[in-house]
Parts: structure tokens; sequence; C-alpha cells
């Protein structure tokens, strides 16, 4: 029996926090076995914002450490490098060729990302999600794990598909149609300084996010300083105390307490004692992952030949899918 496929990615902009970790990669790592897996490292995505030569190569071969070093499996799973496979970048050049420009200019995160940057918005900010589409379309996956913000690039992502197929190949279709794989919780990890605002690797200020490899000493004093309010007691779901949601929410993933065991223990604790908590479960559970981290890092060879046969297995499926989309679309077949 054929597995499902799945496919997902992380940009390798710095470090990965606990939103990248509880919204996407825990659930990578938890379903994985139910799957046939290709996790990439996008790092044609990182350059969509002004990005560091120097530190590119570094930065992605962190994030592909940390894949295996949260526990994705290579007996189940691919990992490769997103540029090393030159079909995602010539993909997404068909697919720009049929997708309408005012379906990328009505993105979310285009628009919130374009406000930052002011005049420096590259073509390549706008593209971002055509790239995405590709990356997903080319591994005809059909499911991808993300967080909630990339739920309307999914969303993208079919109805480019859906216009592929029915302009060129309505009788027998190339691309098929992904479906988001969103968990409830955790699809939407909230920063540190702002209850309101999702965790993210732009916030300017380090103190709003946890990062993978933060130390002890970093963690606690994040959550020493993060957000509170003048409330005693620790409640979920009340939409006026959003830091003590998500705090708690955080404590429940991190711990693998349930939703009512953790609200009956925090119920009446005050904010000091619940972050002593909080700080204490946070860096037992990334402990282990900063092991594996360091232990995969000092084996340079090790990772390398992961990649390498990662992207042979992509590249397999990847060029036969481009082949197919060519064909449809009347190219000839080079001689
Ligand atoms: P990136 O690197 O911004 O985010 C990687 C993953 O982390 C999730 N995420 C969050 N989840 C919960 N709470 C948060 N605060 C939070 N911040 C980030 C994101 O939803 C994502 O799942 N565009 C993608 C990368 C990508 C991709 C793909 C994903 C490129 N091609 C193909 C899936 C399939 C992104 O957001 O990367």
């Amino acid at each position: 029996m054929v597995s499902p496929r799945i496919l997902s990615g992380v940009q390798p902009t710095g470090n990965l926090h606990l939103g990248n970790y509880l919204g996407a990669i825990r659930n990578w790592v938890e379903g994985q076995s139910q799957y046939e897996n290709f996790f990439c490292v996008v790092d044609l995505h990182a350059i969509t914002v002004p990005h560091k030569p120097e530190t590119l190569a570094a930065d992605t071969y962190t994030i592909a450490a940390l894949y295996l070093a949260c526990g994705i499996d290579l007996r189940y799973s691919n990992i490769f490098v997103q540029s090393h496979v030159s079909a995602h970048s010539e993909l997404t050049w068909l697919l720009n060729c049929i997708t309408p420009l005012n379906w990328l200019e009505d993105m979310i995160q285009f628009k919130e990302k374009a406000v930052k940057q002011g005049e420096n918005v590259n073509v390549g900010l706008l593209d971002y999600p055509v790239l995405m589409a590709a990356d997903i379309l080319l591994y005809r996956a059909d499911k991808v794990p993300v967080g909630e913000d990339q739920k309307q690039h999914l969303e993208l992502t079919r109805d480019i598909a859906a216009r592929f197929n029915y302009q060129f190949c309505r009788e027998k279709p190339v691309l098929k149609l992904p479906e988001p794989l969103i968990r409830a919780e955790g699809a939407r990890v909230m920063s540190l300084t702002d209850g309101t605002r999702k965790m993210s690797k732009s916030d300017p200020s380090d103190f709003s996010r946890i990062n993978l490899l933060d130390t002890p000493e970093t963690i606690q004093q994040k959550i020493k300083r993060c957000k509170t309010d003048s409330i005693r007691g620790m409640t979920f779901d009340d939409p006026e105390r959003p830091e003590c949601n998500n705090l708690l929410t955080l404590y429940m993933l991190l711990s693998g307490k349930s939703k009512q065991e953790v609200a009956i223990e925090c119920q009446d604790m005050g904010w000091g004692q619940f972050k002593s908590l909080l700080t204490e479960t946070t860096i037992a559970a990334l402990k282990p992952i900063q092991e594996k981290y360091q232990a995969i890092m000092n084996d340079q060879g090790y990772l390398e030949s992961v990649l390498r046969d990662g992207r042979q297995q992509a590249e397999a499926i990847a060029n036969d899918t481009l082949s197919q989309v060519k064909a449809a679309m009347g190219y000839s077949v080079p001689l």
C-alpha cells in the first residue's frame, strides 16, 4: 500500500522558535510514520527579504540539523535543501505565467511584509507563494502540515493547481490539490511581549520569542521578562488575557499534559509560581533537542550525507512532475 505523501518546510532565517516547533515540526514528527515525508529547508524563500550571504549556508545546515534533533526519522522522511533541487525554481516560472497578479497582491503575508519593508519590496516577496506552491505541487503532496499563518498560501496553491489542470490537462490532471494539516493547539503561538501578536523570527526583539537553541539562562530571562497581567490565577481562553492563554498553552504543549489537567493545576497560581514552572518545563523539553543538535553538528559528514540522499529522493519525484507539467504546456522534449 502506498502511504499518503507529506511535504513541508521552514525558512533558514535565523534560529527556529517555539512557534515553528509547536506549529509545524512537532506535528511532522508525530505523524511521520503514517506518511512518506519530504521536509525541505526553503533557502530560496529566505532571500525574499534582505539576507546575509555569509550566513545563509550555515543557517541552512542549522535548520536541517534541527529537523533531525527534533525527531525527524530517516526511516520515514527525507530532508533536503530547496535550492539543491532546481525543479523548484523552474516550476515556479511556469506557474508564474498562469497565476493572476491580483491573487498574489491579496496575500495577507505579502501585505504585512511589504508594509514593514517600505520602498524596498522586491518581486520575489510578491512571488513567494508561487514558489511555495511549486514546492508542494512538485511532490504531488497529499497533506501539508503548517501553522495557521500558512493557510491562505495553501488555498492559493490549490487554486493554482486547479487553474493549471483546467487550462492544460482537463482530461488527465497533472497536479494534485493538497490538503492543509493544521492542528488546533499550537497552530498560532503568540509573542512573549504581546499576546495578540504572532511569535515571529522577524520581530526585532529577541525577547519576544524562545528559540530552540536558547540556553537555560536565556530562557529564564525571557520568561521572567515576558508580558503578564495583574490577575491572580491562570485561565485558558479568556479574550481579556491573551498572554495568560498563550503561556498556559505553551506549558500544556511542552509538558505533554491535557488542557484539563493544566487548567486545574494552574488555576490558583500567581504569575511568579507559574513562570517558574513554565521555565523549568521549557528548559527540560528543549534539553534533549539541544543535545542531539550538538551531536549532529559535530558530525558534518553525516549531515551532508543526509542532505545528499534527501536530494536524490526529492529530485526523482520533482523532475518527473516537472516533465509532466512541461508536456501538458506543450514544451518540446530536449534532444
Ligand atoms: P516559516 O519559516 O516562516 O515558518 C515555518 C513553519 O512554522 C510555522 N509558524 C508558526 N506556527 C505557530 N505559531 C507561530 N507563531 C508560527 N510561526 C511560524 C509556519 O506556519 C510554518 O509551518 N512559507 C513557509 C515555508 C514554506 C513551506 C513550503 C511550508 C515554503 N514552502 C511548502 C510548507 C510547504 C513559512 O512560513 O516558513
